[in-house]
């Protein structure tokens, strides 16, 4: 399968989001990445449901909304009446995992989990035939414009040997610090949807910048 891009709103002009998503619509992304923070789970507070409604009424893409906020089984319906398409949850935000993932599945969403870079992907094992996907954080959430930290290479290989036995289509996802410059190896080491924030919108050319990082091929 060919990689996915998924640039992240987060990293948007507020002020001017229709452009930012038509810009989004245009390029060769795949999806939208939709940063959903709360305040507790992570130290920062992004938008909520009002926002997101608006931005899937001029997306062309399928919405991927990252929840970083405590206790998600309360909103589940809510994100996907907002148009979510994916709903990742954090492992580390959920007592009863296998619960929360049966409810998104419910919801007929695609379920992801997030592992924070100092969660072991081993912790996945008894859950991942479930699973649609899993983000692996390479910085730790809350904010865009961090430092990829090289760790999370050996995970996402990890990842990938657990899903080639147990879920092969399973979708792996890493966020945080992506780039042009480390498309590639991110690409060898097993990814399929890569997001990006920083790389896209502090750029001169999104667009370009978006279809750099789709042209990236491993043959
Ligand atoms: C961080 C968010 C990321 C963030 C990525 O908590 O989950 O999606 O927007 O931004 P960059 O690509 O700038 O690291
Ligand atoms: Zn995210």
């Amino acid at each position: 399968m060919k990689h996915l891009i998924a640039p992240s709103v987060l990293s948007a002009d507020f002020a001017n989001l229709k452009e930012d998503i038509d810009m989004i619509n245009r390029s060769k992304a795949d999806w939208f990445h939709i940063d959903i923070m709360d305040g507790v789970f992570v130290p920062n507070i992004s938008f909520g449901f009002p926002v997101l409604a608006s931005i899937n009424h001029y997306a062309s893409k399928p919405l991927d909304v990252h929840l970083m906020i405590v206790d998600p089984d309360r909103y589940l319906q809510q994100f996907k009446d907002a148009g979510a398409e994916v709903i990742t949850v954090h492992y580390e935000a959920c007592t009863h995992l296998h619960r929360t993932v049966q409810a998104i599945k419910g919801l007929g969403c695609k379920a992801g989990v997030a592992l924070n870079p100092h969660t072991p992907v081993s912790v996945l094992t008894e859950i991942i035939e479930d699973l649609d996907l899993v983000l692996i954080m390479s910085v730790n959430p809350g904010f865009g414009g961090q430092k990829f930290i090289e760790n999370t290479y050996q995970k996402i290989r990890q990842l990938r040997l657990l899903a080639s036995e147990r879920n092969e289509n399973l979708l792996i996802e890493v966020d945080g610090g992506v780039n042009q410059h480390n498309v590639l190896a991110l690409l060898k080491a097993g990814v399929d949807v890569l997001v990006a924030g920083n790389a896209v919108f502090a750029s001169d050319e999104p667009e370009k910048t978006i279809e750099e990082m789709k042209k990236v091929s491993l043959d």
